[in-house]
Order: C-alpha cells, then sequence, then structure tokens
C-alpha cells in the first residue's frame, strides 16, 4: 500500500491471566482505508480496538498515532485521542433517558465551543446523512436496532474523527438494515473517512473494506487487498471467505 501511516500497531502482546491473547499483533493503517478485521470468536479483535482507545492496556508493545505511542496514556492524553480515533459500540450505545438529538450532541458540547445553534444544524446535517431527518425528539427506545446502529455510528463521528473503529457493526441488523448502515458508512468512505472493520459479516467486508487482515493465534496471520482475498485459493483465506470458519 502506498500512502500515509495513520495508525500503527507494533508486536502487541495481551494475556488476562494465563490467556495469551495477542502475541505480537502488528499492522498498518493507512490514511483513507479501511481496514477489515477478520478473526474467529475470542481471538482478540475486540481487544484490540479496546486498547487502540485506551481501554484495555497491551503488555507489550506499541500503538503509533501522529507520532505518539497511545500505550500507557494519562486519562487526560486519552480524552483528546478519543475525539481523534472514534470507537462505535455494538449496540450503538446511545443513552437511554436522552433524545437523539441530545444524543447526537452531547460529543459537541463536550468537546467544542460550538453554540446551540450551530449545535442544532449540526445535529440535522448529521440525520439527514443518516437517512433519519425530522427523528431528533425520539428516545433510543423508540428506535429500532437498525437505527440505534446508524444513531451510534453518527454519534461516533460528529466529531469528525481521523479514525473509526467499528466492532462487528452489522451484527444482528437484517438485511435492509444492513444495506442501510454499509451505505451510511460508504457515503463518508468517500469523504475519505479512516477506519478499522471488525465483522463475521464477509459481503459487508467485502463492501466495505479496502484491505482485510486475518487475526489468527495471535497473531496478524495475513493482510491482504480485499480483491485479492476474494480470488484467493489460500486455505486459511477460504475458510472465512467461504463460511467454514467457525465463528
Ligand atoms: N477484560 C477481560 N478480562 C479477561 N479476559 C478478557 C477480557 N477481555 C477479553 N478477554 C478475553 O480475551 C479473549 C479475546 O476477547 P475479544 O477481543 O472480546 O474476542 P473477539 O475476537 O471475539 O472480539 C477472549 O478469550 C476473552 O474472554
Ligand atoms: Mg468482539
Amino acid at each position: 500500500m502506498n500512502g500515509k501511516i495513520a495508525l500503527s500497531l507494533k508486536n502487541i502482546h495481551k494475556s488476562f491471566g494465563d490467556k495469551k491473547v495477542h502475541q505480537g499483533v502488528s499492522f498498518d493503517l493507512y490514511e483513507g482505508e479501511i481496514l477489515g478485521l477478520f478473526g474467529g470468536s475470542g481471538t482478540g479483535k475486540s481487544v484490540i480496538l479496546r486498547s487502540i482507545i485506551g481501554l484495555e492496556t497491551p503488555d507489550l508493545g506499541e500503538i503509533i498515532f501522529e507520532d505518539q505511542n497511545l500505550v500507557n496514556l494519562t486519562e487526560r492524553q486519552l480524552f483528546k485521542v478519543r475525539t481523534q480515533i472514534s470507537y462505535v459500540f455494538q449496540n450503538g450505545a446511545l443513552f437511554d433517558s436522552l433524545t437523539l438529538e441530545e444524543n447526537l450532541a452531547y460529543p459537541l458540547r463536550a468537546h467544542t465551543q460550538l453554540n446551540e445553534v450551530q449545535i442544532h444544524s449540526k445535529v440535522n446535517e448529521m440525520l439527514e446523512l443518516i437517512d433519519m431527518k425530522g427523528s431528533n425528539e425520539l428516545l433510543p427506545s423508540e428506535l429500532s436496532g437498525g437505527m440505534q446502529k446508524r444513531a451510534g455510528f453518527a454519534r461516533a463521528i460528529m466529531l469528525q474523527p481521523q479514525i473509526i473503529l467499528f466492532d462487528e457493526p452489522t451484527a444482528g441488523l437484517d438485511p435492509v438494515n444492513t444495506a442501510r448502515l454499509l451505505n451510511n458508512i460508504l457515503a463518508f468512505k468517500k469523504r475519505g473517512m479512516t477506519g478499522i472493520f471488525v465483522t463475521h459479516d464477509i459481503p459487508a467486508a467485502f463492501e466495505i473494506c479496502d484491505r482485510i487482515a486475518i487475526l489468527d493465534q495471535g497473531k496478524i496471520s495475513l493482510v491482504m487487498s480485499t480483491d485479492e482475498m476474494k480470488k484467493s485459493n489460500d486455505p486459511l483465506v477460504k475458510s472465512f471467505t467461504t463460511g467454514a470458519h467457525i465463528q
């Protein structure tokens, strides 16, 4: 791959008790790409994403972002990093007692100096982009599962982060809602969004990702372009792309 590296994981090791989860995970994420991350259940995909935003601390290794090692930053330093690298939680993780407008406004109120008029206008702009115009006053409980996920994605990108981390964003969605979410993501990808896309959803990854990495036995066993992967006859690759790998 050519281009500028946005994020680099170098030799990440992580154990929980006796259980070795990461045993030398290394990969680069390039600016403007979406990198898919495949791996069987429990291989440590979520722990990778959580480590990037400082919710887990690797035992060894470096996570380099903007010439800074993200491992062992203070909470104060992490606060800033989390405005630049955003994590889309599996269920959207909206605040139940806040309306959709308040949920989307939340990061803007916490991290920007925008006034209420500007915030309202940004929220409306985003609602339109995710096909949820006019839903401002609805509570999360009044939204369908698909809408909640799109709203969670929207909240994660309100601050226009440099990198977005998706943890199985299409899990539990029906095909129609999967297509809607993927369309929203693709719209932002066209604007140059950079991200890591953890998924078991092979068709979704093939649609969204530029390259795909496979996490296997504590390491990235291979990284290849999505096009190469579609054509590959490598048995490990096939076990993922055909779904033969037990998820
Ligand atoms: N906070 C934690 N404490 C103990 N074990 C954990 C913790 N987080 C994850 N694990 C274990 O680490 C392994 C990888 O977890 P995870 O990253 O969630 O897997 P997945 O690839 O399915 O996302 C699993 O065996 C899980 O049980
Ligand atoms: Mg996971």
